[in-house]
């Protein structure tokens, strides 16, 4: 056989035998077998140089044709068997997305928070808007530019939690958003502050956390009607047209006078239970008129201005809403009493 059909039935031999190849890597040992530096082809070519010069050229272009040859198949090839192979990978790791999932518990609302959330937009949609301030808190906004004396017992070590950084405590109230609300605005002010307030408290109906909703509102001519009426239509919207309304002179240091709210009790109506230990009234929230010394202490002129405020907690009107008789059964996250209020708001 010549050197020109060595090469051509090298060419034939390789090109068969590619096109017969099962796999990538039957593939590449054929790919190694024809063109490798020590291949079939490399091998023929080894005597090239023995050639007269004519026929070496010739030679030449021929084995370049065919090593070309050899490659576009190879390549060709290549293509197909990848294809393959990844068309076999996607069969073997099928994944029937028809199947049906496992169990997902969806979660839902707490009642604490759907209380709170409730409460808040009444009184947004009377005007008022949302203020917030941080739950550990400087002891002169919690304390004394709420009028609150150091020798004044609420500040007892029995009720608040101290942080250890001088001048700090966990807020045992909202009110002192009252104040940084009235350091950062100017009158007409009309906030509300939900949030949570802490006290060394643990029983049936206290928790050492819960939540207090504060509401402040200071303006020229603002008066005890005016937080009478604002109240009525809150305490309507959350316990119905219906509701008995009581105010009780009371005393806070930071109101001038001072009133709490009762309600007539929602469980007896008023003929006296265990709820409202036989007086027929459940106590709701504290309130009064901001007093003149707070107005000082905050930069705001009293002879001008005058407001009111008022603080309630959301732990207790959401219990009487559901008729949760332990305040504890709020906080314990038993999946078993959470999942009862599944689909309040
Ligand atoms: N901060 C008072 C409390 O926690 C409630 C209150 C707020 C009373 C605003 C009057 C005015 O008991």
């Amino acid at each position: 056989m010549s050197l020109k059909e060595q090469i051509e039935s090298l060419g034939k031999e390789a090109v068969e035998l590619i096109k017969k190849a099962e796999n990538l890597s039957s593939l590449s040992a054929l790919r190694v077998e024809y063109l490798g530096k020590k291949g079939k082809l490399k091998n023929i070519l080894k005597t090239l140089g023995k050639l007269p010069p004519e026929e070496r050229k010739e030679i030449g272009q021929l084995a370049n044709r065919v090593k070309e040859e050899i490659e576009t198949v190879l390549k060709e090839k290549e293509g197909e068997l990848k294809a393959k192979a990844l068309e076999e990978e996607l069969r073997k790791n099928r994944i029937d997305i028809t199947l049906p999932s496992g169990w997902i518990e969806a979660g839902s609302s707490h009642p604490v928070i759907s209380t709170l959330i409730e409460i808040s937009e009444t009184f947004i949609s009377m005007g008022f808007s949302v203020a917030e301030g941080p739950e550990v808190e400087e002891e002169k906004y919690n304390f004394d530019m709420l009028n609150i004396p150091p020798d004044h017992p609420a500040r007892d070590m029995q009720d608040t939690f101290f942080v250890n950084k001088d001048g700090f405590v966990l807020r045992t109230h909202t009110s002192p958003v009252q104040i940084r609300a009235m350091l950062t605005r100017k009158p007409p002010i009309a906030v509300i502050a939900p949030g949570r307030v802490y006290r060394k408290d643990a029983d049936p109906t206290h928790s050492p956390m819960f939540h207090q909703i504060e509401g402040l509102m200071v303006d020229e001519n603002v008066t005890f009607k005016d937080l009478k009426g604002i109240l009525k239509i809150f305490l309507e919207s959350v316990f119905g047209k219906d509701v008995k309304i009581r105010f009780r002179p009371s005393y806070f240091p930071f109101t001038e006078p001072s009133a709490e709210v009762d309600i007539g009790c929602t469980v007896c109506g008023g003929s006296g239970c265990r709820v409202c230990k036989g007086t027929g009234w459940l106590e709701i929230l504290g309130c009064g008129m901001v007093d003149p010394n707070v107005f000082e202490a905050v930069g705001i002129d009293p002879e001008k201005y005058t407001g009111f405020a008022f603080g309630l907690g959301v732990e207790r009107i959401a219990m009487l809403r559901y008729r949760i008789n332990d305040i504890r059964l709020l906080f314990e996250n038993d999946m078993r009493f959470n999942h009862q209020f599944k689909g309040i708001r």
